[in-house]
């Protein structure tokens, strides 16, 4: 059974598409089959993924599917090992009701440094009247988005988790501009030069798959050895090669004379 997070809050510009398309291409990174669900009209996480060749995950759009979200869900649990489902900013919409029920577990993005915490307070106020509607818990943390050493980042990560009675992810994912730099590309951030952004969302997804009662992926194996053993490789190879070949034919030819 496919594996899904639910990236969700009514505010919007809080980092919900940013952290879904993310947290895909690192789930995907050594190989998983990850499918990002768009259920935000705007279809900005599709877009995302259309621009760029070779994101390491596939998305599918709510909107255009035609189906309601657990149509869609059951259709592509089979197929995949996870499913990343972007939330739309709007209020009470159906879409966040069937994906915040259908998840394993609830990402809520929270903008560091914005302090209109209203939305999200509405939103989280939701989540717990659900969970008494449901008469079970659901799996919610915040992530910090956006995240900065600022008093303001430090007021807001000391406010919101109480008034919103939810825990915080350890995670917080920083503001970089790399996320804004690469987004015109579709870059996932697995092909980041930016470590920094790089290192955030791998600890991110980790600490995730955790929280779903799995193993961490950890980093790639480190490939510096690699490039340069073949660099040396390619460069002896083709300059030792021709001169080798070209003295053998001088020879031949002067014997056969
Ligand atoms: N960590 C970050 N650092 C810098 N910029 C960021 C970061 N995360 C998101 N942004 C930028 O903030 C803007 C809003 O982000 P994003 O689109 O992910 O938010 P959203 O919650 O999905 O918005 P909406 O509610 O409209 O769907 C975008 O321009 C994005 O590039
Ligand atoms: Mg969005």
């Amino acid at each position: 059974m496919a594996k899904i997070v639910a990236v969700a809050n009514q505010k919007g510009g809080v980092g919900k598409t940013v952290t879904t398309v993310h947290l895909a291409a690192m789930l995907g990174e050594f190989g998983a089959r990850v499918v990002v669900v768009d259920a935000d009209p705007q279809n900005n996480a599709v877009d995302y993924l259309s621009r760029g060749d070779s994101f390491p995950a596939e998305a599918v759009s709510l909107s255009e599917a035609k189906v309601s979200l657990g149509e869609l869900l059951e259709a592509l649990d089979p197929q995949y090992d996870f499913i990343v489902i972007d939330g739309p900013p709007s209020k009470g919409a159906p879409a966040t009701r069937a994906a915040v029920v259908a998840a394993d577990l609830i990402v809520v993005p929270v903008d560091s440094a914005y302090d209109d915490m209203k939305s999200t307070l509405d939103f989280t106020h939701e989540l717990h009247e659900l969970e008494k509607e449901l008469g079970r818990t659901l799996d919610a943390r915040i992530l910090f988005t956006k995240d900065g050493d600022y008093a303001i980042n430090k007021a807001i990560r000391s406010v919101v988790p109480g008034a919103a009675q939810l825990e915080a992810l350890r995670t917080r994912t920083p503001w970089r501009s790399s996320f804004r730099n690469n987004s015109p590309a579709g870059l996932p951030v697995t092909q980041y030069k930016d470590e920094v952004a790089k290192t955030s969302f791998r600890n991110l997804r980790d600490e995730i798959l955790k929280l779903m009662g799995m193993e961490p992926m950890g980093a790639p194996e480190p490939a510096a050895s690699k490039p340069v053993a073949t660099k040396k490789a390619r460069k002896t190879a083709p300059r030792k090669a021709p001169a080798r070949a070209a003295g053998k034919q001088v020879e031949a030819t002067t014997g056969e004379n």
